[in-house]
């Protein structure tokens, strides 16, 4: 069974709700979690603002916890999806080898192959960005899921 991994910084706004998103489009046999690159939220709950876009669209992510991407992820997940370039450097970074690599991915690649579109950082900004940032992340998981099944 694919396990999969949702990375971005903070894992407090972006990476908490892909990882909310995809699980609600996937059955309880895919193992999918969020980390981030950083430490600075380690066992926090999701941003408020995820939490409230999430539950604006039935779900249900306030009891996930924030931790740090550790370099053992890539022997635990098959598919790594980043959200932003500083992301993907900060993972590729801790990569053993070219199959760590291989597994990490732009997540709006899934909709925009190869493009290397980021998903922006929502923590600065209003509630459109976290509305924004769902919408982006609802038809990037829409694929995954579809191509999983
Ligand atoms: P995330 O957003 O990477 O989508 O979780 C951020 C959360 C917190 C911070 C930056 C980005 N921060 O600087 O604390």
């Amino acid at each position: 069974m694919t396990k999969i991994l949702m990375v971005c910084l903070g894992n407090i706004c972006r990476s908490p709700l892909a990882e909310g998103i995809l699980k609600s489009k996937l059955s309880k046999d895919f193992i999918i979690d969020s980390a981030g690159t950083a430490n600075y939220h380690t066992g926090s709950a999701p941003d408020i603002r995820s939490i409230a876009v999430a539950r604006n669209y039935g779900l249900d992510i306030s009891k996930l916890k924030g931790r740090q991407f550790v370099v053992s992820d890539f022997d635990t997940f098959d598919l790594i999806y980043v959200m932003d370039e500083s992301n993907f450097k900060n993972v590729v970074k801790l990569a053993r080898n070219d199959q760590d690599i291989a597994k990490v991915n732009f997540i709006l690649n899934e909709i925009h192959k190869g493009e290397n579109f980021e998903v922006p950082d929502p923590y600065y900004g209003g509630d459109q960005g976290f509305e924004n940032v769902y919408q982006m992340l609802d038809e990037a998981c829409e694929k995954i899921a579809k191509n999983l099944l």
